[in-house]
């Protein structure tokens, strides 16, 4: 559902707010009609189906991954296609754009997540179509949920390759294609929006395909596939079975772990307030929850317990010092046990392994060993990895593309370290070898508090995806709490986004209205505390 506050808010008045002036190309306001459109010899896909929605009617739209019930969309035309994704296979993806018709002039493609399986039809009517861009998202050649993984075979190597990368590249030729014999003219600008899969695909996207975006914005990634999944299976390991002695039961993080990470970490940034602004400044001794003799047992750990969370929030190494993936940090307990900590198996990993990577399909997180990632790499099932750290082609002189990745501190799915990890690598390569400085073409943002994507005690709405399709929409649509703002004002002002404001609403439900806002800062500044109002972006600072 999209908030009162952005549906309040007409097309014009959002697109002023962007304060962005349209290119006499980009004019709004042309009506072509959806009814007869029927585009034959596209050059990536064949025409299937195109659907006309009057503004504000119902639009009720699902498949195996997202969903849309909403009745507050701008008029858009909704076109369906199917890319032929290997002629020799007849491999296919489906594809749609959504083409409003009071467009902005700009194309913005949206990402999946984990192993879907379904176009993102959430994110196309809470994004882009209310901001006026025409939007692209495809299935990635497969119908399926988050966590679905029997599609890819095993061997069925086109439509892993397809879920890797190849979908989404022909998506957006093919839909460049359609949006430009729509509207009778090229889109202005490319853009995109993604998290967690979603991330990962832009990175692909930057670095395989750098011209078919102008401007990239990625949460998230889980771009570094093959170690997030073995990291995912130890993490699984730290504290299965849920029979074990290293075992921490919902209650256990929330009323007896979570408190104590609040006690050691909450105020060293100078304010106690549930947010661990900067988890790098607090290393968390878990010894001290350490049962002491008489002590009720419901409110200490065990040292089973005690040495898991020691590995839990460390980086993770195999036996022979390779590199696997970063820990959790402090300031996410409430919903560790949700994410890769808890009663459950991640079953993304090991369909990933099962499906991917060893080919038996009854692979369990017990049959994971060091061999395994080692085959994974070697592997790279559908190159899914997007861990190059040459990004000239796209953010070099030729292309100027600009990139902006944020990540929550407190992501309970993908450790924050590997967004990190990425821009480091991205970074020290920038400085060996090249003359450009990192600052003018690549920002990291890290979100206090925030969770995968969404969610979390804090400021953490800023225009992303799976935000206001959350009911967490952005404040305004302007660049300084719209990241897409934010990112379309850098590619075509040249104006880079220095700090964005998140906003939190209360129980993270815009109905219940404003809670906080605070400034959401670059890497590697962290928020600091200036004093005032806490509930003020203005009384923090970035140092
Ligand atoms: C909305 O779509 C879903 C899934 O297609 C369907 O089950 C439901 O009946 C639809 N609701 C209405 C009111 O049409
Ligand atoms: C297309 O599919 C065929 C048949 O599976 C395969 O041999 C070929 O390598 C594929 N081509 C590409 C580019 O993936
Ligand atoms: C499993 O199948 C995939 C897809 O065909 C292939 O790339 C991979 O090499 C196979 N793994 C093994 C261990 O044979
Ligand atoms: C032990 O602690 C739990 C949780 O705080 C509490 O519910 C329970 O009553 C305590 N038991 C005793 C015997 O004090
Ligand atoms: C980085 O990529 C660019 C463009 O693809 C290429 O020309 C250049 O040689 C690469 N630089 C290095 C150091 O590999
Ligand atoms: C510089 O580029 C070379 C060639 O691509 C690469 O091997 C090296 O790792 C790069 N340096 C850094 C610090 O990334
Ligand atoms: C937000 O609150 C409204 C009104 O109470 C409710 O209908 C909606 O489901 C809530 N949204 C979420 C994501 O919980």
């Amino acid at each position: 559902m999209l908030s009162e506050i952005c549906t309040r808010m007409s097309l014009s008045a959002a697109l002023a707010l962007l304060g962005l002036a349209l290119g006499a190309e980009a004019a709004a306001g042309s009506h072509p009609n959806c009814a007869s459109f029927a585009p034959n010899a596209l050059t990536y896909a064949a025409f299937s189906k195109a659907t006309h929605y009057p503004a504000n009617v119902r639009v009720n739209i699902s498949n195996a991954y997202s969903s849309i019930d909403v009745s507050n969309l701008p008029a858009f035309c909704r076109v369906e296609l199917v890319i032929t994704t290997n002629a020799t296979a007849g491999s296919t993806a489906l594809t749609e754009v959504w083409l409003p018709d009071e467009w902005n002039g700009r194309v913005l493609t949206v990402g999946n997540g984990g192993l879907a399986g379904g176009v993102t039809v959430t994110e196309l009517g809470h994004v882009a179509v209310p901001q006026g861009f025409a939007g692209i998202s495809t299935n990635t050649g497969h119908d399926g949920t988050t966590d679905d993984g029997d599609w890819a075979g095993p061997h069925n190597d086109n439509a892993i390759v397809d879920w890797g990368w190849r979908a989404l590249h022909l998506s957006v030729l093919a839909g460049k294609e359609v949006v430009e014999k729509y509207y009778d003219r090229p889109a202005w600008k490319s853009y995109y929006l993604g998290c967690s899969t979603g991330g990962r695909q832009g990175l692909k996207e930057v670095q395989d395909f750098p011209d078919d975006f102008d401007g990239v914005v990625v949460g998230s990634p889980a771009n570094w596939q093959t170690h997030l999944q073995a990291w995912s299976v130890h993490m699984n390991l730290n504290t299965e079975p849920t029979t074990s002695g290293h075992f921490m039961t919902a209650d256990m993080w929330s009323n007896v772990i979570a408190p104590e990470v609040m006690r050691q970490c909450d105020e060293l940034d100078g304010l106690k307030d549930g947010i661990i602004n900067d988890p790098r400044i607090c290393s968390f001794r878990p010894e001290t929850l350490t049962c002491r003799p008489g002590q009720n047992v419901s409110t200490c750990l065990q040292e089973g317990q005690i040495s898991a969370l020691h590995r839990i929030y460390a980086d993770y190494y195999e036996a022979d010092q390779t590199y696997v993936f970063g820990g959790y940090y402090p300031g996410g307990e409430t919903e560790y046990y949700h994410g890769l900590v808890g009663q459950k198996h991640f079953v993304i990993g090991t369909n990933y392994f099962g499906y991917m990577v060893t080919n038996d399909t009854g692979f369990t997180i017990h049959d994971y060993k060091a061999s395994v990632l080692k085959l994974a790499d070697q592997i790279d099932p559908g190159q899914a990895n997007a861990i190059n750290p040459n990004l000239t082609a796209f953010a070099g002189p030729e292309h100027k593309g600009k990139l902006i990745q944020y990540v929550g501190w407190a992501d309970q799915l993908i450790s924050p370290g590997n967004s990190i990890h990425y821009y480091e690598t991205v970074h020290g390569f920038t400085l060996a070898n090249t003359t450009m400085d990192i600052d003018d073409y690549y920002r990291l943002f890290l979100v206090p508090g925030m969770n995968h994507c969404h969610g979390g005690f804090a400021a953490n709405a800023f225009g992303s995806v799976e935000q206001a399709s959350n009911d967490n929409p952005p404040l305004s649509f302007d660049p300084q709490h719209n990241i897409l703002a934010a990112i379309v004002r850098w590619v075509e002002e040249g104006v880079a986004p220095d700090t964005l404001t998140a906003v939190n609403y209360k129980d993270n439900n815009v109905t219940n209205g404003v809670g906080f806002t605070r400034p959401l800062c670059r890497y590697p500044s962290n928020i600091r505390y200036r004093g005032g109002d806490p509930n003020k972006a203005e009384s923090f600072h970035c140092a």
